[in-house]
């Protein structure tokens, strides 16, 4: 939403600025060789294995793979974008970030966005004094306090209450000078009259939930009703500052907690995400009333590696689960799933039967993956067709596990459930070799993530050699030149070191063009956090051959076809199949046993 930043004033910050101070005000750091050393504030670890390079400026954990320079540090930490983490570390050093220049169009959204902002911050406060203070909020409280929640947990997830009367908030809006289109047309929080009659307010007689963003500012309201009338909830409708697909309940809470375990749960509940919160299960977050989307799976991932899934026991909320799971595999999660009875939420558990009988369902949750295999065995029954059906259902999934050792651990687990051999569960998944591209799912199961999980997942020769490659363009001229000349998709199959290798070659004669790429916005995070890892190692490894490296590398290209091939054989043999073309069907075979054959090499 902000506009450009000046290279001069990025640069101008950089130079105030020492990032081994920077990450101290987090974490303690330990002086190790050229290294400071620390724990991970960004996975949990109990041995030092994030490090802090000062002469280079950047970090770089070798047990979770991120890593950037100082800007990086600090999106990361607080979960900021690019220009808010300059402005932040600017006021550090006491260099100001001047509202830059914005397109009119980009200057009159974010100003509407502020103001939409502001809006519900105001409608916030105003229907949360009234839950604490107001006569009209008495009933509100003994609801709440009926359910266990004092004035504590009022305060911390600044709950409130919308009065009877019909257009409270409307007229508090406008005493307090805001455009009624905005909060009508904008926000929702009003609603239009009917037949010259005036407007009147979306919530009323309800206890409200405020809905916030990552940093804590209200985007939104969940209201609920106070006895069995129906709707039960209502909520904003989505708006410039709510996407719903995109925001977790309870986020600005849980994400310290998360961050400190590695571990989210996530509910489907206003209430169940208060009631973790209040039994000291603080990094616990609830999806809107919608299901879990892949937009959601890459905000977690800013804060956990492992989920766990506390939804409903019925077919909905089991159907739910699944969905869920399917977005979040592709992200490099590990998912389980926590079962509660039939009919209990957490709120309605924790009420029940206590912190502990619930910490122990917790430790009794089960891989998300294995609870599906068992869902699909027993839903599709005994018969032939029927087997088949779930095998397949489960194959599909399989495909979205980033790791080949989990993926075959599970085939050997299908196997054994279904009695169909390993060898041809394996031969019905993708090709071997390694890890399925996560760019082109089988099929689409929810949105698919166009980001490759943090985590580099590919660790072969051929990864090892392109990142030596990256290395030696980075400090050698004249390779540059030649890797340029050949064109750098010769030499690199993975799609986010090709990238780091396009952007170092552009810059063909530059002293050293990789530190500079940790400042460039067209990569991503993660092809950062390779630039990083490079940069940190350097000294330590990079003593090769070229022209073995070359070869690896070309290699790895090479491969990278063929087993892009072998993804597309089977669909092309299905229709050889259905058309009865028997002689392409024999060369497609041919073609998928003679790349099975390379690729096992
Ligand atoms: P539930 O019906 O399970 O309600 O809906 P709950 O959160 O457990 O609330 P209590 O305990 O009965 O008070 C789960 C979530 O689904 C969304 C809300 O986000 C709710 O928290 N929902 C539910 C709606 O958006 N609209 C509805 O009418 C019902
Ligand atoms: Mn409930």
């Amino acid at each position: 939403m902000m506009g450009r930043i000046p290279e001069e004033k990025i640069q101008e910050i950089r130079e105030r600025l020492d990032i081994v101070e920077v990450v101290s005000s987090y974490l303690p750091l330990k002086r190790s060789g050229a290294n400071h050393q620390g724990l991970c504030p960004f996975h949990g670890e109990k041995t030092p294995s994030f490090n802090v390079n000062a002469p280079r400026q950047i970090f770089h954990c070798f047990g979770c793979g991120v890593g950037g320079n100082v800007f990086s540090f600090l999106m990361r930490m607080e979960g900021l974008s690019f220009p808010e983490a300059v402005r932040r570390l600017g006021e550090r050093v006491g260099v100001e970030v001047e509202e830059e220049t914005l397109s009119p169009v980009e200057e009159k959204r974010r100003e509407e966005v502020e103001r939409l902002v502001r809006i519900n911050e105001v409608a916030a406060d105003f229907y949360h004094r009234i839950l604490l203070d107001e006569p009209e909020g008495a009933a509100a409280r003994r609801y709440l306090r009926e359910r266990g929640y004092d004035g504590e947990a009022a305060r911390r997830f600044r709950l409130g209450y919308a009065p009877e009367r019909w257009d409270a908030l409307a007229k508090h809006l406008e005493t307090k000078g805001f455009d009624p289109a905005l909060v009508r047309e904008k926000l929702g929080l009003v609603r239009p009259g009917r037949d010259g009659r005036s407007d009147y307010d979306l919530f009323r007689r309800r206890l409200l939930f405020p809905i916030s963003d990552s940093r804590g500012q209200v985007v939104a309201f969940g209201g609920r009703v106070m006895d069995d009338s129906l709707p039960k909830y209502i909520n904003s409708p989505e708006s410039p500052v709510y996407h719903k697909g995109r925001t977790l309940y309870g986020l600005y809470q849980a994400k310290e907690g998360m961050r400190q375990t590695g571990e989210g749960i996530v509910v489907e509940g206003y209430f169940d995400q208060m009631a973790l919160d209040r039994a000291g299960f603080g990094n616990a977050v609830a999806t809107c009333g919608t299901a879990l989307t892949a937009e959601h799976a890459r905000v977690l991932k800013r804060y956990a590696k492992r989920l766990l899934l506390l939804f409903d026991q019925d077919s909905a909320g089991q159907k739910a689960t699944f969905r869920a799971m399917e977005a979040l595999l592709p992200e490099g999660f590990a998912v389980a799933v926590v079962a509660l009875e039939a009919g209990e939420d957490p709120d309605s558990f924790l009420r029940k039967r206590g912190t502990e009988a619930f910490r122990t369902r917790m430790q009794g949750a089960r891989p998300a993956l294995e609870v599906f295999m068992e869902a699909a065995l027993a839903a599709c029954g005994d018969s032939v067709e029927g087997r088949a059906r779930a095998v397949e259902e489960v194959m599909d999934r399989l495909i979205l596990l980033p790791s080949d050792i989990e993926r075959s651990l599970y085939r050997r687990l299908l196997s054994q459930r279904t009695g169909i051999e390993e060898d041809l569960l394996r031969r019905r998944s993708p090709p071997p070799a390694d890890a399925p591209s996560r760019q082109d799912p089988v099929r689409p199961v929810s949105a698919p993530s166009s980001r490759p999980p943090a985590r580099p997942k590919e660790t072969g020769a051929g990864t090892r050699a392109q990142e030596l490659l990256l290395h030696m363009l980075d400090g050698n001229p004249e390779i540059r030149r030649k890797v340029a000349g050949e064109g750098v998709e010769s030499f690199f199959s993975d799609e986010d070191r090709r990238g780091i290798a396009e952007r170092l070659v552009e810059d063909a004669e530059g002293e050293s063009p990789m530190q500079r790429l940790l400042d460039d916005d067209r990569l991503s995070e993660e092809q950062k956090a390779l630039v990083s890892g490079i940069l940190i190692r350097d000294a330590q490894i990079y003593a090769e051959d070229p022209e073995a490296i070359f070869a690896d590398c070309r290699q790895a290209v090479v491969r990278e076809r063929l087993r892009k091939r072998s993804k597309e054989l089977p669909g092309l043999i299905r229709q050889a199949e259905q058309s009865g073309d028997r002689e392409a069907l024999d060369a497609y075979y041919r073609e998928q046993i003679e790349i099975n054959r390379t690729l096992k090499k």
